[in-house]
């Protein structure tokens, strides 16, 4: 049982002058001067259809890296055959083999695919180094080798036994097969949701999101490399009703590892309910849905700290972290001097596409978010209740840039304090300072979300009661800390409320609901 001990990927900087950024420079080059062609990976095959879509830099959207392969139903119930074909061998295989196999899936991407998923996860969804790094390099190999870990300590955890009479617990995989539907936004979510569950025995249909198709390649890749078989992990890319029609009403759908919207997920949980009656088992169902992220500023907190944590909670990766700070409440005596570091700090950051390594932001995922986006700054700069007090500016005519922004509302309820827009704007209500429980309790019901938060005091009381006081507000919480950057070992990630169920990614709490145990009581 004592697999190798699990410790965080340290993390490259791309500095200037480092082999590794000239390396990452490029390999960068040579994939954008490709035209790729990316099948779908069901069973053994490689599977092509007539129907190709183009895969385009969001920061360069006239530029094409390649075309994927777009299925239909008919390639869902093949991915769900295949699946279901390889389930006998790959459950019966000795643990120590799904182990053995992980763990040089991570070593794989640490080491010679580094370069290449970090390109494909900056070039695809609009990364710059540093965040592509800590996602696909980093996150990934750390899901990996923690949950490698974690599941021998399932397997280990045995139940007592006594004279004449032997008690154990066998740790199945679920009867069935497992849906993987994965966001653009982490690399490391996308490898981890398919991974997780086949790790345990399980066999997995996976569907990455159509804006992350590059990235989901490469980790496909990697995952043969490893010696994944064949039909343990089948990648196809179908629209979300062809796959919805056809998996959820399968017998054999035992489980669905979600990360996405809350919309999605509900729809998701509803159909499962209509059809529960089809299914040989109650599915398990677990997902990391939306979030309302908050940074929450005691009027004991030092202005600089809370204006970096607003700058690096609110922007980095554009806002497009389910942890994302998107609301902040900040006492009316310490605004100007938090204002004034937030725009210092947005003066100094660059935009542009992520090849250029100076650039701190970058473009947004796809047009739809832009226009989302740039509808919600508008609404912004037409209400009498909100003001822009930073950015506000947008252009997509190469890429989808929205410049940071920031809104301060003059109303605790604006509609941007409390709805998910999931880009790189955050929406601050300054608070009278004599008001600390009043604003509390707005920040604790204007919200249906329960995904990240952070608190920043310089009183260890006023810390405390912080503490106790907004319990249920966040499944991660920070203390004098950006809400954002969860690290895989250190602190496992997933909210409740309207965030999700709250599995933590990257434990053993997500890896338990991929098995079904079997107690057996043997009598001598
Ligand atoms: N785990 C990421 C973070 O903490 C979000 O998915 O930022």
């Amino acid at each position: 049982y004592n697999v190798p001990t699990a410790t965080n990927e340290p993390i490259f900087s791309y500095a200037p002058g480092t082999p590794e950024r000239a390396e990452l420079q490029a390999t960068l080059k040579q994939m954008r001067s490709e035209v790729i062609d990316v099948p779908m990976y069901i069973g053994n095959e490689e599977v092509r259809t007539d129907n190709l879509f183009a895969m385009t830099p969001p920061h360069d959207h006239k530029h094409v890296l390649g075309h994927y392969h777009q299925g239909g139903k008919e390639h869902v119930q093949m991915a769900i055959d295949a699946a279901l074909a390889a389930k006998p061998a790959w459950e019966n295989l000795a643990w120590e083999h799904r182990a053995s196999i992980f763990l040089k899936a991570a070593e794989l991407i640490s080491g010679p695919y580094r370069m290449k998923l970090n390109a494909a996860t900056m070039l695809g969804q609009s990364k710059n180094a540093f965040q592509a790094e800590i996602d696909s390099a980093c996150e990934i190999a750390d899901f990996l080798r923690f949950n490698v870990q974690y599941m021998t300590e399932i397997y280990k955890q045995q139940p007592m036994s006594s004279k004449g009479v032997w008690n154990r617990v066998e740790q199945r995989p679920l009867e069935g097969f497992i849906f993987a539907l994965t966001p653009f936004n982490f690399t490391a979510i996308a490898g981890n949701l398919p991974t997780a569950p086949a790790m345990m025995g399980n066999t997995v249909v996976w569907k990455p999101s159509k804006t992350a198709v590059y990235s989901a390649q490469v980790l496909m890749e990697i995952f043969k490399k490893a010696g994944v078989p064949d039909g343990v992990i089948n990648l196809v890319y179908v629209s979300g009703p062809a796959a919805a029609d056809v998996i959820f009403n399968s017998p054999d759908f035992a489980g669905i590892h979600f990360t996405g919207s809350t919309g999605v997920f509900q729809d998701i949980w509803k159909t499962i309910g209509n059809n529960i009656h089809k299914y040989k088992s109650y599915p398990r169902i677990v997902g990391e849905t939306g979030g309302k992220d908050y940074i929450f500023m005691h009027p004991t907190a030092d202005a600089k700290e809370v204006a970096t944590g607003i700058t690096r909670g609110a922007f980095e990766y554009q806002g497009q972290k389910c942890s994302a700070a998107s609301r902040a409440y900040i006492p009316a005596s310490k605004w100007d001097e938090v204002l004034k570091f937030v725009q210092e700090d947005l003066a100094k950051i660059k935009t542009g596409g992520t090849e250029d390594f100076t650039n701190f932001h970058n473009a947004v995922i796809d047009e739809t978010t832009f226009d989302k986006l740039a509808s919600a700054i508008d609404d912004a700069k037409a209400s009498p209740d909100a003001e822009i007090v930073a950015g506000g500016e947008y252009d997509k005519s190469v890429g989808y840039f929205i410049k940071p922004t920031v809104i301060q509302a003059k109303k605790a309820d604006y509609i941007t304090m409390e709805e998910e827009l999931f880009g790189p704007i955050i929406t601050i209500f300054v608070y009278e300072d004599d008001k600390v429980d009043e604003t509390l309790d707005i920040l604790d019901q204007t919200s249906i979300y329960a995904l990240t938060g952070a608190i920043f005091a310089g009183c260890r009381y006023a810390i405390e009661k912080l503490v106790k006081r907004l319990t249920h507000t966040a499944g991660n919480f920070y203390i004098n800390d950006k809400p954002t950057g969860a690290v895989v070992g250190q602190q496992p990630f997933g909210g409740g409320r309207g965030s999700g169920t709250n599995d933590k990614a990257g434990s053993m709490i997500n890896l338990l609901r991929w098995v079904s145990p079997r107690t057996i009581k043997e009598s001598f």
